[in-house]
């Protein structure tokens, strides 16, 4: 039974069949309009039905060999190595002039000195012989091209063949001339610039023979890059038709031939205006009034371009003088940040997102942090304000001549906004010519310089790292918590190796000795690698730590060097090596990251941690969680924390050297020459990253989420606390508003059990 059988005994099924194939159709399209790809489902649809209404149309669906495979398996796509060469970024401007062997090392230079820093490119093209004549080797010019033939006739399709054969595909536009002219580079760049690279363009100074659709050599000819292009497959017939005695015609006919274009000297209202000077206006063309031109030609006397040059110069610098005169006076200063050109400052979103004012005088900086409610001022800050105080009373000096003198400081203020840089309020005080003091403010602000590229070598996240734990007496349930966890997360695929860094105190009883102090932390490094693969290796050296005068510098900061100086000879010295606390919550994240930063030679990185309050306060009104949460009540990033640190052995051994006066240690005993006073005149580091600041390896000092540090347990009291000693309890307990509450709550009686720990 055939379709038109159907279609006459049916007629009103099929075609609400048809309407509804269309409807479900339409809708299908119109409920997924928003996805952008269409399955085909929706065909499929609609011939079910069909199947269920009617057995007697029995559409058949060919599934054989379908899907059907692309036949052309698409291919790699071969990256180039820049990426201008990909989207096909070209510069703009090529310039290229026809010399002479006599001209060469005259005009031609003069051409170099008053156009070249001013264009993309600038080449010379003439004769070889002519070339080796004038000895142009010595005269520093940026391209010279020497040809072989010495037909003078063909010098100019030599130079149109070089420039396709070799930069067809690196520049827009084309200019070519001779020596003899002089080129206004900055107004032609300003034309170029306006034109879009899609027309085709065949500028120029036209000629003034009979045939004027062509352009003078003189006069400067700008193609752009498609038109060129068609010279490229003409360049054979151009050579063959080369028949005139000028270069004009017989350049001008060849690209009237490829590109079917004659030369024009206007373009969308550019004028390419080429100016030919009398013998009156080489004479004094300074008092006459220059037509701006592209080109001046025939400028026959080196000297002639310099005075032209000055000349142009300086009538463009007037003109930008009156341009900038025009737009400081339609700018209404008063709406626009202060000094003018610098970024405004930034507007905060909410009352939370206030950049804040620090107040300072003389000595002291306040609340410079929620934790901080005074900070003696030194160093860089010390300085940085010192300056600032200086230059604002020799400008008030200034300004008040000599009627004033400088008493004191009064109030200062100090704001960093990331966007901006640093601004300063002073209000100073000064004795008057009467003798009364009078009060003078200032604003003062250091705006952030440019913004500066910086070649890094290619680095991965395949480095193995060389985790050094040191490990005190105190710190044995945390130690043996980070290593079943270590051994847990390590992967073979996740390069690591852990070093314990066994600490003892002067008389703690160590290796073979029943009671040793770290006997279970050594038992259970042994379980942990004999179960675990290879590549998560657990190893341990032992130092013991002498006194070296008011007690063993357990946590201390010259401590890392002597653990550096003695695991170094375990380490090869390209090894990374990232020094660490036993109270860290090992993340793979946070081990990537150190060794996306750690560059050989080149970085050190020294993440700031987060680091958790005191926890029976933190979690007074809530649960401990199992991960340590980034939230402003369980704790804080620490910048006082300069224990965590990453870089090559290398770039430590070679830093490590410089420091003569801080001894290398060799044994353990040898800990106590570090604190010996011998070489403290010298500026001692202070600590590991200090070292590494002063060896001209860039430093990223960041916060990084992945480090987070769970509360350490405090030291035994000292009598004696020494410039380099940590000490983890000098770190708030909390936060303001949580000790503010608990103030609150042990006032009104309701003392809290917990805080006896304390
Ligand atoms: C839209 O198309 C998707 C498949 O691309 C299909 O799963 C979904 O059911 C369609 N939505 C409607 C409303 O037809
Ligand atoms: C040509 O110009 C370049 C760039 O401005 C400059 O470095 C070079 O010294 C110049 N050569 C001569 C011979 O003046
Ligand atoms: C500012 O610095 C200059 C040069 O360092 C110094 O001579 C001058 O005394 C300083 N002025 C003040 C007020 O400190």
């Amino acid at each position: 039974m055939g379709l038109p059988f159907l279609l006459k005994q049916h007629q009103s099924f099929v075609f609400s069949l048809l309407l509804g194939i269309f409807i479900s159709y339409s809708i299908t399209l119109y409920s997924n309009l928003s996805s952008d790809c269409f399955s085909t489902d929706y065909y499929a649809q609609p011939i079910n039905l069909v199947n269920v209404q009617s057995d007697e149309y029995e559409p058949h669906i060919n599934l054989a060999g379908k899907p059907q495979k692309a036949k052309k398996v698409p291919q790699n796509l071969i990256r180039p190595r820049y990426y201008s060469s990909e989207l096909g970024i070209r510069e703009k401007l090529f310039i290229g002039i026809l010399t002479s062997e006599q001209t060469v090392s005259t005009l031609a230079v003069a051409v170099n000195k008053t156009s070249s820093h001013l264009v993309n490119k600038l080449m010379f093209f003439m004769d070889a012989a002519g070339a080796e004549k004038a000895n142009v080797i010595t005269l520093k010019l940026p391209g010279i091209v020497g040809f072989v033939d010495t037909r003078e006739i063909l010098k100019p399709f030599h130079m149109l063949k070089y420039l396709t054969d070799n930069f067809l595909e690196e520049y827009d536009f084309f200019f070519l001339t001779r020596d003899t002219s002089y080129i206004n580079a900055k107004h032609l760049m300003n034309i170029v610039k306006k034109i879009s690279v899609s027309h085709e363009v065949h500028l120029g100074g036209m000629s003034k023979s009979d045939a004027p659709t062509y352009c003078t050599l003189d006069g400067g000819i700008l193609l752009s890059n498609n038109v060129l292009k068609k010279i490229q497959s003409s360049l054979d017939w151009c050579v063959k038709n080369a028949f005139s005695d000028t270069d004009d015609d017989n350049v001008g006919r060849c690209i009237l031939h490829a590109s079917q274009l004659p030369c024009q000297s206007t373009f969308q209202n550019l004028n390419l205006l080429s100016v030919e000077l009398t013998e009156t206006d080489k004479q004094n063309f300074e008092s006459e009034h220059l037509p701006a031109a592209v080109t001046y030609y025939k400028v026959t006397e080196p000297t002639l371009f310099y005075r032209l040059h000055l000349h142009l110069a300086k009538s463009y610098l007037e003109l930008q003088k009156v341009q900038i005169a025009e737009l400081k006076n339609s700018l209404d200063i008063s709406d626009l940040a202060w000094p003018p050109g610098s970024y405004p400052p930034k507007k905060p979103q909410s009352r939370f997102d206030l950049l804040s004012w620090q107040y300072f005088d003389d000595k002291n900086i306040y609340l410079t942090s929620d934790f901080i409610n005074l900070k003696p001022l030194g160093g860089a800050d010390l300085l940085d304000i010192y300056n600032v105080k200086n230059r604002s009373i020799q400008w008030l000096t200034q300004k008040y001549v000599g009627n004033i003198q400088f008493r004191r400081l009064v109030n200062g203020y100090r704001r960093f906004d990331p966007s901006r840089g640093l601004d300063y309020i002073l209000d100073l005080a000064f004795k008057d010519s009467t003798g009364r003091e009078t009060i003078k403010r200032v604003e003062v602000t250091k705006t952030l310089g440019r913004v500066e590229m910086l070649q890094m070598p290619y680095v991965t996240e395949n480095s193995r790292v060389y985790m050094l734990l040191p490990i005190l007496e105190m710190d044995r349930t945390m130690a043996s918590e980070f290593m079943k966890q270590y051994a847990q997360t390590c992967s073979q695929s996740d390069l690591s190796f852990l070093m314990l860094v066994l600490l003892y105190e002067p008389n703690a009883p160590g290796k073979g000795h029943i009671a040793d102090v770290f006997k279970d932390i050594k038992e259970l490094t042994l379980k942990l690698s004999s179960k675990y693969h290879k590549d998560c290796k657990i190893t341990w050296i032992s130092i013991r730590v002498p006194d070296v005068g008011g007690g063993p510098p357990m946590l201390d900061y010259l401590l890392h060097f002597a653990i550096l100086d003695l695991a170094s000879k375990k380490l090869a010295p390209d090894s990374l090596v990232l020094m660490t606390e036993p109270n860290m919550e090992i993340r793979t994240d946070y081990l990537n990251r150190v060794r996306m930063s750690t560059i050989n030679g080149k970085q050190v990185y020294s993440p700031i941690p987060f680091s958790e309050f005191y926890p029976p306060i933190a979690y007074r009104n809530t649960e401990k969680k199992t991960v340590l949460e980034i939230h402003k009540n369980t704790g804080r990033f620490d910048l006082d924390n300069q224990r965590h640190i990453s870089f090559y052995l290398s770039d430590y051994l070679e830093g490590r050297k410089l420091m003569a006066h801080l001894p290398v240690v060799a044994m353990d005993k040898d800990i106590r020459q570090l604190y010996s006073s011998q070489g403290a005149g010298y500026d001692k580091p202070t600590n590991l990253l200090d070292m590494l600041t002063r060896q001209g390896l860039s430093i990223i000092r960041a916060v990084d989420p992945a480090l987070r540090l769970r509360r350490r347990n405090c030291m035994p009291a000292t009598p004696f606390i020494r410039p380099t000693q940590y000490n983890p309890c000098d770190s708030p307990l909390a936060t303001r508003a949580q000790l503010g509450q608990l103030v609150l709550d042990l006032t009104g009686n309701k003392s809290s059990s917990s805080l006896r720990h304390k």
